[in-house]
């Protein structure tokens, strides 16, 4: 499912970024090698961000197998 419309950025995209190290929309873009527009998918993608960090953290044995 996209998150960012403009920019064709999905919610995998942002799961590979959070992984990446990304804690902000800005470091999912930056990640993403692009550059926000509307800014509307900043909520959206804040909260997946947060859900997926939460996950990494329940999940440590994965987060060190990547
Ligand atoms: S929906 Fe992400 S910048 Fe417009």
């Amino acid at each position: 499912m996209y998150l960012c419309i403009c920019r064709a950025i999905r919610e995998r995209d942002v799961d590979a970024a959070v992984r990446a190290g990304a804690r902000k929309p800005a470091d999912v873009f930056r990640a993403c090698g692009k550059r926000p527009q509307c800014g509307t998918c900043a909520c959206d993608m804040r909260e997946r961000i947060g859900q997926t960090v939460r996950e990494e953290a329940s999940q440590p044995s994965l987060m060190a197998a990547d």
